[in-house]
């Protein structure tokens, strides 16, 4: 399939299957080098990373736990108007390694806020693996270890993103034409 349509919207295929899971294998072996006895506990972010963190998570040799938590976004008092809350980590992360599983750093204000929760349960150290990053929408300053790729400034969908919910099931990523 070289074009699907999601609503009102045409998206063409950008980064097949094989190609991106050269890059997820890349990321795979930099963790499973650097952590090696750390016991990392991956903090998988639902649920646009579900599919990157499947195709990583085989590829982990070392020692670790999975866990999977999600952003809930409500209306509050912030400077930027929606605060996001992290919803089910049951885990205690005290003295832990821990590596933020992502599918995309965009903003980076997400990734930031994410940073800001977990940081206050004492954490020995947290990194960042992120499917892509867009680096000319970045807001922030963000110290991204594990980035599969990065895309031009567009709005994809595919393996595991989504656009109004729909398309997260393609195994390809693909760009708004
Ligand atoms: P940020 O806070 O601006 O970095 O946004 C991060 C979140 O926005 C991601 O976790 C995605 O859910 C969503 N997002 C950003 N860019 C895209 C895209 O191109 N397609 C689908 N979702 C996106």
């Amino acid at each position: 399939m070289d074009t699907i349509r999601i609503k009102d919207k045409t998206f063409a295929v950008s980064i097949k299957e094989e190609d991106i899971l050269k890059e997820v294998e890349r990321v795979a072996d930099a963790i499973n080098r650097d952590l090696t006895g750390k016991n990392p506990l991956f903090l998988c972010v639902l649920n646009g990373s579900f599919m990157f963190a499947s195709d990583l998570m085989k590829r982990i040799s070392i020692p670790c736990e999975i866990s999977f938590v999600k952003l809930a976004s409500y209306q509050g008092v912030s400077s930027t108007g929606v605060i996001k809350e992290v919803i089910g980590l049951n885990e205690d992360i005290s003295g832990r390694t821990v590596v933020i599983v992502e599918d995309i750093v965009d903003t980076g204000l997400t990734m930031q806020r994410l940073l800001e929760t977990l940081g206050t349960r004492n954490p020995a150290e947290i990194h960042i693996a992120t499917l892509l990053v867009k680096p000319d929408k970045l807001q922030v300053e963000l110290d991204i270890e594990y980035a599969a790729m990065q895309i031009p400034n567009d709005f994809i969908v595919g393996y595991g993103l989504d656009y109004d919910g729909f398309g997260r099931n393609y195994k390809d990523i693909y760009t708004l034409v």
